[in-house]
């Protein structure tokens, strides 16, 4: 009798948090493209365009992007790191400027089990198509609507409008290039520089870098 019971409160407490649509291989990289518009309360609109090699690594919990972001015409490289199995996160600007902050609980990349199907379609035509499946969810405010493969659930696009913080954000992403594995660990490595970095609570990161990401797909 207890062996039966046991299992169904298990289970009926698991089911409080629905299961996710779908997760992604727990590790993969490629390069992740953005165009922002961000506008803060009563200031001028900044436009943001990034380019960046995306490491995902979900069994040892550590995610990693580097690459230039542009806002409002200035062009910083942009490193980051973020240490979930040690709540760290290094942010380096330019290799020469580290700050590290705390990190939360780890997300894996999945799309949410609450997140509702929008459809399905396909990229290309007839010689060649790809299958995606979209969703949309609602994320501290913002809309969020992120495509995938429907097979394999890679991240294709997000699209994230929305207003937070008295900020009105449209931002759009695209993922291109995945591949299975991380290459080359050490991209989670954080620089000799960061060993002394001061640590703050509040890293101001350069607009685009971070922004609303955190409410997507990943939590860069
Ligand atoms: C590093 O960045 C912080 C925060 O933006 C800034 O206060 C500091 O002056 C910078 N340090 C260097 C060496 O550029
Ligand atoms: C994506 O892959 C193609 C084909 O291998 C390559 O030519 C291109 O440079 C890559 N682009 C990026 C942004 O990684």
């Amino acid at each position: 009798m207890i062996s039966i019971v046991v299992p169904l409160i298990l289970a009926s407490f698991a089911a409080t948090q629905p299961a996710p649509k779908c997760c992604t291989v727990d590790q993969w990289e490629g390069f992740e493209s953005e165009v922002a518009g961000v506008v803060p309360q009563g200031q001028q609109a900044v436009v943001i365009d990034a380019g960046m090699a995306v490491h995902y690594d979900g069994t040892n919990q550590k995610i990693a992007a580097e690459g230039p972001v542009t806002t409002g015409g200035q062009t910083v490289n942009v490193n980051l790191i973020q240490d979930y199995s040690k709540k760290l996160q290094y942010v380096i600007i330019n290799s020469n400027n580290c700050t590290k902050s705390p990190l939360g609980n780890f997300k894996k990349a999945c799309v949410p089990g609450d997140a509702t199907l929008m459809g399905n379609y396909y990229f290309g035509g007839k010689a060649q198509n790809l299958p995606i499946t979209a969703y949309q969810m609602i994320v501290q405010n913002l809309q969020v609507q992120v495509g995938v493969t429907s097979i394999g659930c890679y991240p294709v696009e997000e699209i994230i409008v929305g207003q937070t913080g008295g900020v009105d954000v449209s931002e759009v992403f695209n993922f291109v290039n995945i591949t299975d594995g991380v290459k080359d660990p050490s991209v989670f490595t954080p620089p000799a520089i960061c060993d002394t970095a001061p640590f703050t609570q509040n890293v101001q990161l350069p607009p685009g870098s971070k922004m609303f990401r955190g409410r997507g797909f990943l939590t860069l």
